[in-house]
């Protein structure tokens, strides 16, 4: 059976009736972090891990919910969604349903059966996969169509709002967006955006430290304020700037005394980070691997030493990938303070790399690490049944 039969396989048999699927996948960030929220540039991919929502539409307002993963099941009225989560993983796909009908959406209840296969809290955006395939499902289920820009601001906006992590626009962004074999250069401020080929002699392997990380345990809207603040002090010098995407290096430096020594640093990050990711979509625009090192090597030290968002085990995963035949960069990925790191490694030498860097990780650190070799995927899809014997509710 493929996944999708077994997941209508598994609808049927909790709701009795067939469904529609959709499917939204989870991202590896390559280069660009903290930048997002910055108006800034990033270059993630859609990996190959996705969320998986069915659902059946319902005559009355009742989202009944049924989470695979945590083998539970949430019911609430379309009408009592309130507007604030409770910590619940549920209030991912109900802060979706609360941002479409802020928007003017109307929403049909349904039945839903939610399968999750990113690795939560690994941060490769399990929260902006199941929040695009459950407003995919939702919004179909009530027969509105939405353009995906549109789609995954208004799910930035439920984690923002509903759930509380004040995160950028990237995760959603690329979970819409995501083009198989490609990484996305996102300009976070006019959100355009193009695909760029990865060049062909690069695997992207993604090393798990099994340290899980929780966006909404603070730090990282500690960070996204902090920036903030200095904004509002650097203006004082330079009064057209809306974000630090509009301070150069050098600006930072004649203005340091504006700042206190750690906002200095955040700046410093976030400017230089900008940088890099320029460079990295120019190498993979020429197919060009040469530099990628020095880049992700400096995004790593950076996020370590300036933004201060990496930890023991992300730092001890870099340096034993760095070590390793056949590899063109690595650095921590995602928010940080746990999670993954992403790896550039030669096509002939992944497999090697994967055994190599689990056997020293696991006898430096402890745990047996995931280590994933990924392609770059497609984004957000109607998953099309089919197995036509299973009867498809009338939409
Ligand atoms: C999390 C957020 C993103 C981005 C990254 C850091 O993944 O969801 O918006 O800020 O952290 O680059």
């Amino acid at each position: 059976m493929n996944k999708v039969h077994e997941l209508l396989a598994s609808f049927k048999s909790r709701f009795g009736t067939g469904a529609s699927f959709y499917r939204a996948p989870g991202r590896v960030n390559l280069i660009g972090e903290h930048t997002d929220y910055n108006d800034g540039y990033v270059l993630p991919a859609a990996i190959g891990f996705s969320c998986w929502v069915g659902i059946a539409p319902r005559d009355d307002r009742k989202l009944i919910l049924f989470s695979e993963n945590y083998s539970e099941l949430r019911e609430v009225g379309l009408d009592e969604l309130g507007v604030h989560g409770s910590g619940h993983w549920a209030d991912y796909p109900l802060g979706v349903a609360w941002a479409l009908q802020e928007a003017g959406y109307r929403l049909r209840g349904a039945n839903i059966y939610i399968a999750g296969e990113v690795p939560l809290g690994a941060g490769l955006s399990s929260s902006a996969a199941i929040e695009v395939s459950a407003g995919y499902a939702l919004l179909s289920a009530a027969n509105h169509t939405i353009d995906r820009t549109k789609l995954a601001l208004l799910c930035q906006r439920a984690e923002n709002e509903y759930v509380g992590a004040r995160v950028g626009i990237m995760d959603q962004f690329v979970s819409c967006h995501g083009q198989a074999g490609h990484a996305l250069l996102i300009d976070c401020r006019s959100l355009e955006y193009r695909t760029l080929r990865l060049p062909a002699k690069v695997s992207l392997v993604i090393c798990n430290t099994m340290v899980k990380h929780k966006l909404q345990a603070g730090e990282y809207n500690v960070r996204r304020a902090e920036c903030e603040e200095a904004v509002r002090k650097l203006s004082a010098a330079f009064p057209t700037i809306r974000s630090l995407r509009d301070v150069s290096l050098e600006q930072l430096a004649q203005d340091q005394s504006l700042l206190s020594e750690t906002l200095y640093r955040r700046c410093r990050h976030v400017i230089s980070e900008n940088g890099r990711v320029r460079k990295v979509a120019d190498l993979f625009e020429q197919g060009k691997t040469e530099k990628l090192r020095e880049l992700m090597a400096a995004s790593h030290q950076s996020l370590r030493d300036d933004y201060e968002v990496s930890c023991r085990e992300l730092d001890a995963m870099v340096e034993i990938a760095g070590r390793q035949r056949g590899v063109y960069g690595a650095r921590m990925t995602g928010g940080g303070f746990g999670g993954c790191t992403i790896n550039f490694v030669d096509v002939e030498h992944a497999t090697e790399f994967q055994r190599s860097v689990a056997a020293e990780y696991e006898s430096a650190i402890g745990p047996r690490p995931d280590i994933y070799i990924c392609d770059a995927s497609q984004g957000a899809e109607l998953v099309e049944a089919s197995d036509e014997s299973l009867p498809r509710v009338s939409r």
